[in-house]
C-alpha cells in the first residue's frame, strides 16, 4: 500500500471511533468559529460539500448560510473524468444519492455555477498539514478543480486530522486556511 493510502486508512480508523457526542461537539465548535471568520462573513457565494459522517458536519453550515442570505453551491462528481462541477441548491430536497452514497445536486432542479463565481470554497479531506496540504479521498477531484479556481479556500477538520506530514506530490494544491475544533490555521 502506498504511504498516502496507509495514512488514509489510519485516518478513516481514527474517524470511525469518534463518538456521536464528540462528533457533534467538535462540528458545532468548528461551525461557531467559522461564523466569525472574515472570509465567511464576506462571501456571498460558498462552495461546500454535503458532509457524510464522520466528516465535519456541513448541514448546519449550509442552513446558516441560507439564513444569512448566502448562495450555496455544492459539488457533483463526474467519475469518468474525475472532475467536479458545482450547482446551486436552495433546499436539501434538491439533492439525490448518486455516487458512493454521496448526496449530489439534482441536475434538473439546479443550475451550474462557474468557479469564478464562487467566493469561498470548502475543500474536504481526510488529513492536513499545518502548511495547508491535504490528503483527500484519493480521486484527485479537488486538485483538478483547484487548478481552475482563484477564490478563497478553506478546510474544516477535527484536530486529530492535522498531522505532521505525508507525501506531497506536484499536483497537490494547498488550502489557505484550516479551521479545527481548537484552532484556526492561516496559511497565506
Ligand atoms: N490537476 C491534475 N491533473 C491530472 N491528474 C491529477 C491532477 N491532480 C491530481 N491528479 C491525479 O489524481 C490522482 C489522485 O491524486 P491524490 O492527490 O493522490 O488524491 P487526493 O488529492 O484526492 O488525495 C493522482 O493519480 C493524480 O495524479
Ligand atoms: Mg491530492
Amino acid at each position: 500500500m502506498s504511504e498516502k493510502n496507509l495514512i488514509r486508512k489510519e485516518m478513516k480508523e481514527s474517524l470511525a471511533i469518534l463518538t456521536k457526542p464528540y462528533y457533534e461537539h467538535y462540528s458545532y465548535k468548528i461551525a461557531d468559529t467559522l461564523y466569525k471568520d472574515e472570509d465567511w462573513l464576506k462571501a456571498d457565494v460558498i462552495g461546500i460539500t454535503i458532509s457524510k459522517e464522520p466528516e465535519v458536519d456541513t448541514y448546519q453550515i449550509i442552513r446558516k448560510a441560507w439564513e444569512a442570505g448566502k448562495e450555496v453551491v455544492v459539488p457533483k462528481c463526474n467519475p469518468k473524468e474525475k472532475t467536479l462541477s458545482f450547482r446551486k441548491i436552495t433546499e436539501f430536497s434538491q439533492l439525490e444519492s448518486v455516487f458512493y452514497g454521496l448526496l449530489e445536486p439534482i441536475i434538473d432542479q439546479t443550475m451550474e455555477v462557474k468557479p469564478e463565481d464562487i467566493e469561498l470554497l470548502f475543500v474536504p479531506g481526510l488529513a492536513y498539514t499545518k502548511e495547508g496540504f491535504r490528503l483527500g479521498f484519493g480521486g484527485g477531484y479537488y486538485d483538478r478543480y483547484l487548478t481552475n479556481y482563484d477564490g478563497k479556500t478553506l478546510s474544516l477538520a477535527f484536530h486529530f486530522q492535522v498531522i505532521q506530514q505525508f507525501p506531497i506530490e506536484k499536483h497537490d494544491i494547498p488550502v489557505s486556511k484550516i479551521i479545527t475544533n481548537d484552532e484556526v490555521i492561516n496559511i497565506k
